[in-house]
């Protein structure tokens, strides 16, 4: 797995386990999995042995990913080993219906007796100013139905099995804008910071349960979320390949948190002084768009 040159200095926390354990066997839910991150991480975790659920609503697209697993794994690609036995389901369910998200943990648990590890990862992000806001209430409560609600509710439904076998694990997918704010994601960051408490909260109260709860604060990686907007093109970006790497090294190491850097040192320094540091970020962002901006004219300039 290679490491892209600008975003390499990553860190990671492990507080719970420093030794790494086997992925092979484990079963494992993972939610938005027909593209992007989810989709990469089941193929990467699958490879090295688990059994992989894969849940979103494009069902053609989960498909699509059960099939190239399958034949992946009957080509004997990485350690997975079960030649001719699928290692992938598919679960399809709209997780911001919340019918749909019991009838697609009941068909979960009728199907597998444990569930090793949920991977929380289906998300949507909504980019727009708070002044164009003012009259969308809608697209805060969107995004937290799918960023937060759903990810709470397909925890409560699978924990139990966790529970009964005294070891599982949740890993939540989230973003370093729940921790360095970034203006016009107010929607987003919320719904992602929700989530962050909600992980925290978990992995307190599951302390000495043999169940670990992690959250992955990504910074922006190249997918099909972050393609519409021009300006990403502009910005460093990770590549899917490393981004899906930090799941499954996450399921391997448990770690409470991995996220940047850069968002660790902001995180400390906005608890310390709110104030400064916000003010300071926003200078920050001010002064990158505007010189992102310019960058976009003088190529719209020379590309005309
Ligand atoms: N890309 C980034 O820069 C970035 C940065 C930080 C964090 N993240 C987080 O990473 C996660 C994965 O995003 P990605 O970048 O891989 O984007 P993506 O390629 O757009 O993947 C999003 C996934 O979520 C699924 N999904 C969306 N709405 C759903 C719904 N109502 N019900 C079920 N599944 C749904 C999509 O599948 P269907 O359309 O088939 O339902 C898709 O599989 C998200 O939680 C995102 O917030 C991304």
């Amino acid at each position: 797995m290679t490491a892209s040159p600008r975003l390499a200095n990553y860190s990671d926390t492990p507080l719970m386990s420093k030794q790494a354990r086997a992925i092979e066997g484990l079963i494992i839910v993972i939610t938005g999995a027909s593209s992007g991150i989810g989709e990469e991480a089941a193929k990467q975790l699958a490879r090295q042995g688990a059994t992989v659920c894969l849940v979103a609503r494009r069902e053609e697209e989960l498909a699509r990913v059960k099939r190239e697993i399958d034949s992946a794994v009957d080509k004997g690609v990485g350690a997975a080993k079960g030649r001719g036995r699928s290692k992938a389901f598919i679960y399809p369910a709209d997780l911001s219906d919340n019918a749909s998200i019991e009838a697609c943990c009941n068909a979960i648990l009728a199907k597998h007796k444990s569930v090793d590890v949920l991977v929380n990862n289906a998300g949507r992000s909504i980019r727009r100013p708070l002044r164009e806001s003012l009259d969308r209430p809608h697209d805060f409560e969107r995004t937290m139905q799918l960023n937060y609600f759903a990810a709470m509710r397909m925890t409560l439904r699978l924990l139990p099995r966790m529970l009964e076998k005294s070891s599982g694990q949740i890993v939540n997918v989230s973003s370093v804008a729940a921790l360095m704010s970034t203006p016009r994601f107010a929607a987003y960051i919320a719904s992602k910071a929700a989530l962050d408490a909600f992980s925290r909260s978990l992995r307190i109260e599951l302390n000495d349960s043999g169940i670990a709860v992690t959250t992955l604060n990504y910074p922006l990686v190249k997918t099909a979320m972050t393609e519409p907007t021009k300006i990403y093109n502009y910005l460093p970006q990770m590549d899917v390949t490393e981004a899906a790497g930090w799941i499954v090294d996450a399921v391997k190491t448990r770690p409470a948190r991995r996220t940047t850097n850069l968002a660790r040192a902001f995180t400390v320094a906005t608890a310390a002084a709110p104030g400064p540091s916000l003010q300071l970020l926003g200078q920050f962002y001010k002064r990158m768009l505007a010189r992102v901006q310019k960058r976009i004219t003088r190529a719209e300039q020379q590309g005309s």
